[in-house]
């Protein structure tokens, strides 16, 4: 099995994505470590918590907190997306039963990559402060990473927090910044230019029918969907977290090139714009490859049966 490390803000679509990484059971998933985001540390650390119990998986998974703040800016939490919860008030009224294991989430990055040298996978769903952290107290991680996979920014689109940024690079650019130049010789971006595509719809939801899953499923997407049709004028929303899971699961799922990206950081207008070289006018070699197509279909295919079963 492949060896993964998820990093997340639980957050609606970070706990689908852990679903789908569990799930599929192809993975040994070391761990999840957690960061400021979405919501506060200590609430995603919770609902993290909160989905590994309602798969089952808490004694198998261990969640390790990490930054409750981005490097240098304030937080910005996004409630208005997620709801108060973070988890659109799908397990509101569970209490969580597990504690988080002790230890801080970029010394449990450093400790678990250079254990398992050159075999673990990252899955990053949320803004890159704990691999930034982890970066600087050990900037040789770089050479014993099988590989990141990074949920965030967007090279054609338009953002989702201002015109130009997405998300979880807008919340920390600085650490955004820290790991692109970081130098992994094996990184992807799955941006919003793929997981604007990647939609799942109320055919979807009905596919998953009255399980528990799929109740779950119905009822933490609910205003999400809401949110989404408002923005985009689509009766669906996207499933961000997810794919990057998808990608990490089935490579082929997505179509990309080698470029450099490089992140804004000091813009009045564009910072934590993911700015990417087409044209290779920086003359700069790529440091990743960047999702520019998907499959939605087959990745939504692969969601939707990964979670029934
Ligand atoms: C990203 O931002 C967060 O709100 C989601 O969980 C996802 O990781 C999408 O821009
Ligand atoms: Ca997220």
């Amino acid at each position: 099995k492949q060896k993964v490390i998820l990093d997340v803000d639980t957050g609606i679509d970070d706990a689908l994505g852990i679903m789908l990484a569990v799930k599929s059971g192809r993975f040994d998933i070391l761990g999840i470590t957690t960061v400021n985001g979405n919501v506060s540390l200590d609430k995603g650390t919770e609902n993290t918590l909160k989905v590994l119990e309602f798969l089952g998986v808490e004694k198998e998974i261990p969640v390790i907190k990490g930054a409750d703040r981005p490097l240098l800016r304030p937080n910005f939490f996004e409630h208005r997306v997620h709801g108060e919860d973070g988890l659109g008030g799908a397990l509101r009224d569970v209490t969580v039963q597990t504690q988080p294991a002790t230890g801080f989430a970029p010394d449990f990055l450093i400790e678990n990559i250079l254990r398992h040298d050159g075999e673990v996978t990252l899955i990053m769903t949320a803004p890159l402060t704990n691999l930034a952290l982890a970066l600087r107290k050990c900037p040789e991680l770089v050479r014993h990473v099988n590989e990141v996979i990074v949920m965030g920014g967007v090279v054609k689109d338009v953002g989702n927090v201002t015109p130009t940024a997405e998300y979880n690079i807008f919340v920390d650019p600085e650490a955004a910044r820290v790991v692109f130049r970081a130098g992994f010789p094996r990184f992807t971006l799955v941006g919003l230019d793929v997981t604007r595509q990647a939609l799942l719809t109320e055919e979807h939801i009905r596919l998953l029918g009255d399980t528990r899953i799929g109740q779950y499923v119905k009822t933490s997407t609910a205003d999400y969907m809401k949110r989404y049709f408002e923005r985009n004028g689509v009766a669906a929303c996207a499933m961000h977290d997810p794919l990057a899971v998808g990608v990490a699961l089935q490579k082929d799922l997505v179509t990309t090139r080698k470029l450099f990206v490089d992140v804004e950081t000091r813009s009045e207008l564009c910072d934590g714009q993911t700015v990417c070289d087409f044209q290779n006018r920086l003359s700069q070699q790529p440091n990743m490859d960047v999702c520019l197509d998907v499959d939605a279909k087959a990745f939504l295919d692969l969601f939707i049966r990964t979670l029934q079963s």
